[in-house]
């Protein structure tokens, strides 16, 4: 009997010991949190819709402002790379304006950005764009609103939030930080990594 509620003891301790680091592991994949839409999401569509906002089809120039290189992936809560995910972008230009006519911001946007486009996630669930570091406006810091597809359903509306300097926002979520760093060429580098 004795014998018996000793085995059953090392059952449990044993179970105890294989399943801690598998909640574990689920922690690190925590859901990205969602965030406002906010008033500007794009109403026109546009003709060149692609991860490339620096180039609009058919402009002689790229727009103004630090470029930034930003790439991620998309991973299920298990950690699971989601592949086919539509990744959709928009932004201010460099002097904080969105392409959106209720936008009545003052200045002069820029006819070489194109604030807001679309990536897809590839078989590792990796997507990318090349864009610029949003320029910030009243009361807000810079930030980029994304959208994430899952075929035709939205399944995710947030913001990350560019983290590159003392003057970054100190009380973002850790999971839509956006932290950059410079590389040789000058051009800012970002890893957002999305949990659906
Ligand atoms: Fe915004």
């Amino acid at each position: 009997m004795e014998c018996m509620r000793l085995k059953k003891y090392i059952v449990i301790v044993v179970l105890i010991f294989l399943l801690v680091p598998n909640i574990n592991a689920q922690s690190e994949f925590k859901m990205t949190p969602r965030d406002s839409e906010g008033p500007f999401y794009p109403i026109e569509r546009q003709s060149d819709e692609d991860n490339d906002l620096l180039n609009v089809k058919g402009q002689s120039k790229s727009a103004k402002g630090d470029v930034l290189n930003l790439t991620g992936v998309v991973l299920n809560e298990s950690g699971n790379p989601q592949s086919d995910v539509i990744i959709e972008i928009w932004q201010t230009d460099k002097n904080g304006l969105y392409r959106h006519p209720r936008d009545r911001s003052r200045g002069k946007r820029d006819p070489f950005f194109q604030y807001w486009g679309r990536a897809k996630t590839d078989k590792e669930g990796k997507y990318s764009f090349r864009t610029i570091i949003p320029g910030a406006y009243e009361p807000r810091p810079s930030h980029i609103h994304f959208k994430v597809w899952v075929g035709e359903k939205v399944v995710l509306t947030s913001q990350m939030y560019i983290m590159k300097d003392k003057n970054s926002p100190p009380r973002v979520n850790k999971l839509l930080r956006l932290e950059v760093t410079k590389n040789k060429e000058s051009e800012y580098l970002g890893f957002f990594r999305i949990v659906i």
